[in-house]
C-alpha cells in the first residue's frame, strides 16, 4: 500500500487483514505518531505505551474502548480537561464498565473483580477446564476436521467464563444459545459502540436475575459471593454495578480468548514441528501462549484520552487528544523485541508483551487466559495427530489466505479450519 500517510485505521478493510506494515510505517516515523483523522495520537512504540498505560494521573480511560468516537457536548479545550471528562462521563458509552472508569471510581469496582478471580476460585477453575476441554473435543475430535472457532475455542472460552461466574451447569446451553448471535464490537465503519452496548444488555438481563435470586436466597456459590459482595470500605454495591462486573468478564473474555486459542493453533499447523516439540515438553507450552500473544495481540487498540498537556518520547500530547495504544505493534517493536515478526518459542523476552496492558487496567483475566490457552493446547496435541490448515478453505502452502474478524478494536481470526488424524487412530 503507498497511502499509509492517509489511510484511515477506523474503516480500511486492507488493514484487517493484514495490520503489521502499516504499524511498522508509523512505527519508522515515529513511535508516537499523530495521525489525519480524528485528531488520533498512534502509539506503536513498547516503552511510549506502557508509559501512557502506567501514567494515570495524566491519561484517562474514559475512552478505553470507544475511542476517538467518544463525544461530548463541549470542546475538548483548555489546560486541563478533566472537568469536563468528570462532568459528562456518564453520557459516554460504555461508562458503566469498569474499563473506562479512573480512580476512585475505578479502584473500587476493581476490588469486586479480584475478589472473584481469587487463586482458589482459580484452582477449581482450572478443573472444570480439563473437563470441558474433553467435552469439547469429544464433539470434533472424531471426525477428523473442523472450523476451529465455532467448534471449540467460542463455546470453550464462554463456558470457562460462566464457570467463574458460577452459571450452573445447566444453563451453560442456553447461554450458547445466546452466543450463537453474531456479535462483532467495534465493527469497521459500523454502529461499533451501540452494537457493542447492546450485545451487553442482553446479558445484563440474565445477571441481574441471577443476582437479585442470590441477594435473596444465597446458596452458598461464586454468584451468591458476588451478589453479597461489598466494596472495600464495607458498603454493598447496587445491583446494577455487581451485574455489570458479572457482564463484563464476559464480553472482556470471551472473544479475546477464542481469538487467542485459534491463532494458536494456526501457529501449531504453520509450524508443525512444533506440535511434537510440546507433546514432548508440555512445560513448553506457557512459553508458546505468551509468544502467540506477543506476535498476535488480541486487543489490537486500546485508547486513552490525555487530560492535560504532556510529553511522550519526546512528542507533545495535547489536552483532549486521544491517543491510540497498539498492543500489537507494541509487541513489534523491533527496540524491545529482536526479530519481532519471527515466531521464536525461545524468544527471552516474550513474556514482556502488553497484549494484556499495564498498570491499574491491566487485564485481570490474563491468568485466566493464559490457564484457558495451556490447557486447550495440551489436550489439543494429546486428542489431534498431524494437525493442518485446511488447503480447501484456506489455500495450499505458500499461497495461504485467512479473514480476520472485521473490527479495529480486536486482531482475530474469522474461522480457522483445521484437519487431523485422531489420536485414537494412530495407536
Ligand atoms: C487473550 C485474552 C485476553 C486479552 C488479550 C485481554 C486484553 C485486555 C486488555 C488489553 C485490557 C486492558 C484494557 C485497558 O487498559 O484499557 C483488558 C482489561 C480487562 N480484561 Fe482482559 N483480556 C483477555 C482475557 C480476559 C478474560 C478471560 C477476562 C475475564 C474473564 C478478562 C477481563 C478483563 C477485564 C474485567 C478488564 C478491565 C480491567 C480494568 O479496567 O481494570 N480479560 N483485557
Amino acid at each position: 500500500m503507498d497511502n499509509y500517510d492517509s489511510v484511515d485505521f477506523f474503516t480500511d478493510q486492507s488493514l484487517v487483514e493484514d495490520p503489521y506494515p502499516y504499524f511498522d510505517h508509523l512505527r519508522a516515523k515515529c513511535p508516537v505518531q499523530p495521525t489525519p483523522h480524528y485528531g488520533v495520537v498512534a502509539v506503536t512504540g513498547y516503552e511510549e505505551a506502557t508509559e501512557i498505560y502506567r501514567d494515570i494521573d495524566t491519561f484517562s480511560s474514559c475512552i478505553s474502548v470507544i475511542g476517538p468516537f467518544a463525544s461530548f457536548p463541549v470542546p475538548l479545550q483548555g489546560e486541563d480537561i478533566s472537568w469536563i471528562i468528570e462532568r459528562y462521563r456518564d453520557q459516554l458509552p460504555m461508562n458503566e464498565h469498569m474499563v473506562t472508569m479512573d480512580p476512585p471510581t475505578h479502584t473500587q469496582e476493581r476490588a469486586l473483580i479480584m475478589r472473584l478471580l481469587t487463586p482458589k476460585r482459580l484452582k477449581e477453575n482450572e478443573a472444570f477446564m480439563w473437563r470441558l476441554a474433553d467435552r469439547q473435543l469429544n464433539e470434533c475430535a472424531g471426525t477428523g476436521r473442523c472450523e476451529f472457532i465455532s467448534a471449540y475455542a467460542q463455546p470453550f472460552a464462554m463456558l470457562v467464563v460462566a464457570d467463574v461466574l458460577g452459571v450452573p451447569e445447566a444453563d451453560h446451553q442456553r447461554f450458547r444459545e445466546g452466543f450463537g448471535l453474531s456479535q462483532t464490537p467495534g465493527e469497521v465503519g459500523g454502529e461499533q459502540a451501540d452494537y457493542q452496548l447492546n450485545a451487553l444488555e442482553w446479558l445484563d438481563d440474565w445477571f441481574a436475575t441471577y443476582i437479585a435470586e442470590r441477594r435473596r436466597t444465597p446458596r452458598g456459590d461464586v454468584l451468591s459471593q458476588l451478589a453479597l459482595s461489598t466494596y472495600p470500605d464495607g458498603s454493598t454495591p447496587e445491583v446494577t454495578a455487581v451485574v455489570r462486573t458479572a457482564t463484563f468478564l464476559f464480553a472482556a473474555g470471551q472473544e479475546t480468548t477464542a481469538r487467542l486459542l485459534a491463532v494458536a493453533v494456526r501457529y501449531l499447523c504453520e509450524y508443525p514441528e512444533l506440535q511434537g516439540e510440546l507433546r514432548a515438553h508440555r512445560e513448553r507450552i506457557p512459553d508458546f501462549i505468551e509468544e502467540v500473544l506477543r506476535i498476535e495481540s488480541p486487543v489490537k487498540a486500546d485508547f486513552r484520552l490525555a487530560r492535560r498537556a504532556t510529553t511522550v518520547g519526546g512528542v507533545e500530547v495535547a489536552p483532549g487528544t486521544p491517543v491510540m495504544l497498539l498492543n500489537g505493534a507494541a509487541n513489534r517493536d523491533p527496540r524491545r523485541f529482536e526479530s519481532p515478526s519471527e515466531f521464536r518459542l525461545d524468544r527471552p523476552n516474550a513474556k514482556d508483551h502488553i497484549a494484556f496492558g499495564r498498570g491499574a487496567h491491566s487485564c485481570p483475566g490474563g491468568p485466566l487466559a493464559r490457564a484457558e490457552g495451556r490447557v486447550s493446547i495440551e489436550r489439543i496435541l494429546d486428542r489431534m495427530r498431524d494437525i493442518r490448515l485446511s488447503e480447501e478453505h484456506h489455500g495450499p502452502p505458500g499461497a495461504r489466505h485467512f479473514e480476520y474478524v472485521p473490527t479495529w478494536v480486536l486482531r482475530g481470526l474469522q474461522q480457522l479450519h483445521i484437519e487431523f488424524t485422531p489420536a485414537e487412530a494412530t495407536k
